[in-house]
């Protein structure tokens, strides 16, 4: 058998279907048809003042926020695109109130798809990194008429998540439990071709990616730990650590994937009613499965993020995940301190 130049998506996912049983033939609709929408996406990213994309579209969404064009554009996108397929019961978004199940016109499948379908709104009209993050769920058997306690399962149970990341090159990274796979868009061919089969992330790191600006607002072990990365070489770590944070988590994530490092969105006394800024089930969830399958960690304090067990759709989440050593050190840090 002569070894493909190169692998696209649908080859990919054929061969997980077929040689590896990890994936149903109606999964791989979903996942195919979520990138198809992420290509509209990235074209009307890539369009930027010329498309009429930029700005803000005048509403807010249901968590108070301004929407910003694209939000609603990426919405609509990934609504329109999973509607008729036959592989989803329903989906839900940060950019909608409540579930949105598929118009009963059409056959009724058996996965539930959430998405953030455009994560770093305040980089849009910078032209900084942004991008679309997803997270699959089955819908439990008998369940009926679709609901939003349907989607109040653990991330643990996901069958696949993934982003796409619109940067200087459009990315889709996707797992479906079987490691990560990362795949570069070929705007030639029009198609997400195969770059990375098995990403690892590196174990340790000597990087870290947190909002410095909140710093007086932080619990003492995330003080403890990142005061520690500062005080470098002359510090208990004997190191020095170096920064970089963009603002779109999945951006800041991409980039801890491919090179290892630390991500921090840690819950803080800004408004101490909310466990944190992001949300669990189409922010949190998604890239901790991922992270997770790439070989490192990712918790909320002292607990793991896959095993929380969410109570409301847009529920929010403490976040630190990346390279396993670091991870485990802040979860020490809390537990410490707990
Ligand atoms: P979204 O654009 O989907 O609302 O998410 C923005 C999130 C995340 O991407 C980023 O890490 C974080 O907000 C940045 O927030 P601050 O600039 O408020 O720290
Ligand atoms: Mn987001
Ligand atoms: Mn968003």
């Amino acid at each position: 058998m002569t070894q493909p130049k190169s692998i696209n998506l649908t080859r990919y996912l054929v061969e997980q279907e077929r040689e590896h049983g990890a994936i149903t033939p109606h999964l791989r609709l979903l996942v195919e048809v979520v990138a198809r929408a992420c290509k509209r996406i990235s074209l009307a990213v890539n369009k930027g003042a010329l498309g009429d994309v930029l700005g803000a579209a005048g509403s807010d969404n249901v968590q108070g926020e301004a929407q910003k064009k694209l939000d609603v554009i990426a919405n609509d996108v990934l609504l329109e695109a999973n509607e008729w397929g036959g592989h989803l019961a329903a989906m839900a978004s940060e950019e909608m109130d409540t579930v949105h199940p598929v118009d009963s016109h059409y056959p009724r499948g058996e996965y539930l798809l959430l998405f953030d379908p455009l994560d770093g709104s305040s980089n849009i009209d910078v032209d900084v990194t942004i991008g679309t993050i997803f997270s699959v769920l089955r819908i439990p058997a008998d369940a009926g008429e679709p609901e939003e306690r349907h989607f109040l399962q653990p991330g643990r149970d996901q069958v696949a998540a993934g982003y796409c990341v619109y940067g200087p090159q459009t990315q889709l990274v996707l797992t479906v439990g079987r490691g990560v796979a990362v795949f570069t868009l070929d705007r030639e061919q029009g198609s997400f071709v195969l770059t990375d089969g098995d990403l690892r992330i590196p174990p340790s790191t000597g990087e870290f990616s947190i909002n410095m600006s909140n710093m007086r607002h932080w619990a003492q072990p995330v003080r403890r730990y990142i005061d520690e990365c500062l005080q470098g070489k002359e510090g208990p770590r004997g190191r020095d650590f170096n920064m970089r944070w963009v603002g779109s988590m999945v951006a800041d994530v991409h980039r801890i994937l491919m090179r290892g490092g630390v991500f921090l969105y840690p819950w803080d006394k800004r408004e101490p009613g909310k466990p944190g800024k992001l949300r669990l089930l189409y922010e949190a969830n998604p890239m901790s499965l991922l992270v997770e399958q790439a070989g490192g960690a990712a918790v909320a304090g002292a607990q793991r993020i896959l095993d929380i067990e969410p109570t409301a759709l847009h529920q929010r989440c403490s976040v630190m995940l990346g390279s396993r050593e670091e991870v485990e050190r802040l979860q020490q840090y809390h537990a410490q301190s707990a």
